[in-house]
């Protein structure tokens, strides 16, 4: 079985309300999925599996539960085990291989995506214009997005073998053309 973006989004909000978490969720698909087409990967499954590592979250919101409790409901609702397996390996506290790219992206994809947004949110053009440069700077400044892990952003890219930089990069401009659904200003034109 093939998990659409559609079941996922179902799936997620039935067990997520929280803006906040909508939003983290929207952050990670985008970038995962501006990865998926980087690497010619099945776009649609890869995000997927981005909406949903975080679904159980609300209900779940410690790691003696998430998200290895919410893997049994997915299996429920028929997800395949590549999805779940997937999903699992984005927690550190299991420590499961991530040997496969999407794995790999995704680990990469959802600390840095949080930061990028939190770097967006103080800027009065939201993501527009946003270089490596400036993300880099505020990743040494460790009151800011003092919730973001630092290693894992630096871990994420070492393991999926991208610079920093460009990282930084192709998170930005894939999080920038859902901006507004991210709460993210925008520039006029
Ligand atoms: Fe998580
Ligand atoms: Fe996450």
């Amino acid at each position: 079985m093939r998990a659409t973006r559609a079941e996922a989004w179902e799936t997620l909000t039935e067990y997520t309300k929280s803006e906040a978490l909508l939003r983290h969720a929207l952050a990670v698909e985008a970038s995962v999925g501006f990865y998926a087409r980087l690497y010619g990967e099945d776009e649609e499954f890869w995000r997927a599996t981005a909406l949903l590592h975080d679904f159980d979250y609300e209900i779940h919101p410690t790691l003696d539960k998430h998200p290895q409790d919410g893997a049994p409901i997915l299996r429920e609702r028929g997800y395949p085990e590549e999805l779940i397996d997937s999903v699992l390996s984005h927690a550190e506290h299991l420590e499961m291989p991530r040997d496969t790219q999407l794995k790999k992206v995704l680990f990469a994809c959802d600390e840095l995506s949080g930061f990028v947004h939190a770097c967006g949110l103080v800027r009065p053009t939201g993501l527009d214009g946003l270089e490596p440069k400036s993300v880099k700077k505020k990743l040494k400044q460790p009151s800011f997005a003092a919730g973001v892990n630092r290693q894992d952003v630096h871990e994420g890219a070492e393991e999926l073998g991208v610079e920093l930089d460009d990282h930084i990069r192709f998170v930005t401009e894939a999080m920038r053309p859902i901006a507004g659904e991210l709460g993210l200003r925008q520039s006029a034109d």
